[in-house]
């Protein structure tokens, strides 16, 4: 879920799709936390490759999504994308926990265009290629992941903030539920 909200790792995690590895600074987002979780909104720039043209509706070298991103406690998010064509890329993701170290991923896709003007299985494809670049970057991390940072246990930097949003979030919902956080080796 922190990956979802991360704008730092799009330049060099998804370089082979649409990062632009020429602009690796993060767009800021702007937050508004709610009682499901919060809503980051912001602008990125995006290479706009040949094969992404139908994708996009665009075909410039590159292009703009503005999103609207929401995040759902505890694992779901609804990633809303316009591109200046109109064409709006609706993704919606849910992580369920299979065990301490695996999920499963659900990755629903929602267009407000036709078959005729982009085929689902163009867009299976450009997108399972996205989940692999970022499936090969988690996969390298620790799963588990602390959520009480007044541990200190990482350095955070300004676009962590959605990800530090959500560990606050999550430690509250497990207080109001009587429990706290249980790690590795604890
Ligand atoms: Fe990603």
């Amino acid at each position: 879920m922190e990956n979802s909200f991360d704008n730092a790792h799009f330049s060099y995690v998804h370089r082979g799709t649409f990062g632009d590895m020429a602009q690796p600074k993060p767009k800021k987002y702007e937050i508004t936390e709610t009682d499901y979780g919060f809503m980051a909104a912001t602008v990125v720039d995006v290479r706009n490759p040949p094969s992404a043209f139908q994708v996009t509706g665009v075909t410039e070298p590159t292009t703009t999504r503005t999103m609207q991103n929401h995040w759902y406690l505890p694992f779901c998010r609804r990633l809303d994308m316009q591109y200046p064509s109109g064409i709006r890329h609706i993704i919606i993701n849910s992580a369920t926990p299979i065990d301490d170290g695996q999920i499963q991923m659900v990755q629903l896709l929602y267009r407000n265009d036709t078959e005729a003007d982009c085929p689902a299985e163009m867009l299976i494809a450009w997108d399972a290629a996205i989940i692999a670049e970022d499936r090969e970057i988690l996969e390298s991390t620790d799963c588990d992941a602390t959520l009480d940072v007044s541990l200190k246990l990482e350095a955070h930097m300004p676009s962590d903030r959605p990800g530090l949003i959500m560990r606050r979030r999550l430690l509250e919902l497990l207080a109001a539920h009587g429990e706290t956080e249980v790690r590795r080796g604890s």
